[in-house]
């Protein structure tokens, strides 16, 4: 019976780093990676965490950065801007790969780089910062809000748009594998360097 071989990074810690940015990479490009929609957590008020799907934008490995965009009337949006701790976390089936990441989130909502991400951003995409009354808003029935079109939402959907970078300061990854699970972190502090160690998985 032949089994496939063990992955380069399995005995590699700096492969294994250089993996978890390869994998998120391909989670920006590929709808069908785990690593698309990554849970992000956020600290509400009273410090409850909450947590809930996003679609991973562009990711950075030179500077460390995950990007992902919403709305600014969210929750989410309010909570990083009251306190930027942010948490996301992910697992892909296919290469039984989960990566957990950790740092701050800052939200750009009219800056170059909000610019940037709305210009590149899919009609429909857009539409949905048109939305009216705002996200999370109590209504009386659950089709009582509406959609612009798209022409519409260029207009009215940018105000309420912001792109949210993700500075990681921590990362984990868990490889499974019956032959042997790998777990691995890696930490930095402020501009400086990573530091990685294999963990117990
Ligand atoms: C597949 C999927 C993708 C989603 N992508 C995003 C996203 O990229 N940005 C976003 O703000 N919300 C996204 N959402 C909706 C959020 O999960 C969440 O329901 C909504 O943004 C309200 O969150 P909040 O009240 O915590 O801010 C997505 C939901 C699903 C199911």
């Amino acid at each position: 019976m032949s089994r496939a071989a063990l992955p380069a990074f399995h005995d590699d810690l700096d492969a294994c780093f250089a993996e978890v940015w390869r994998l998120l990479g391909a989670g920006v490009e590929r709808g069908r990676s785990g690593f698309h929609l990554p849970a992000l957590a956020t600290l509400g008020a009273a410090g409850v965490p909450r947590v809930r799907t996003v679609v991973l934008r562009a990711v950075d490995p030179e500077a460390g950065t995950l990007r992902i965009h919403c709305d600014r009337r969210s929750d989410k949006a309010d909570e990083i801007a009251r306190n930027g701790a942010c948490a996301l976390m992910a697992y892909d089936r296919e290469t039984t790969v989960q990566i957990r990441a950790e740092g701050r989130g800052t939200l750009h909502t009219d800056d170059a780089l909000a610019d940037a991400a709305w210009a590149a951003a899919q009609p429909m995409s857009r539409v949905c910062y048109g939305t009216a009354p705002g996200p999370g808003t109590a209504i009386p029935a659950g089709d009582a809000y509406a959609l612009p079109d798209a022409d519409a939402a260029v207009a009215l959907g940018r105000p309420h748009f912001a792109a949210v970078v993700v500075r990681v300061a921590a990362l984990d990854f868990l490889y499974l594998d019956r032959r042997g699970h790998r777990r691995a972190r890696w930490d930095r502090s402020g501009t400086g360097p990573w530091t990685g160690r294999w963990l117990v998985p």
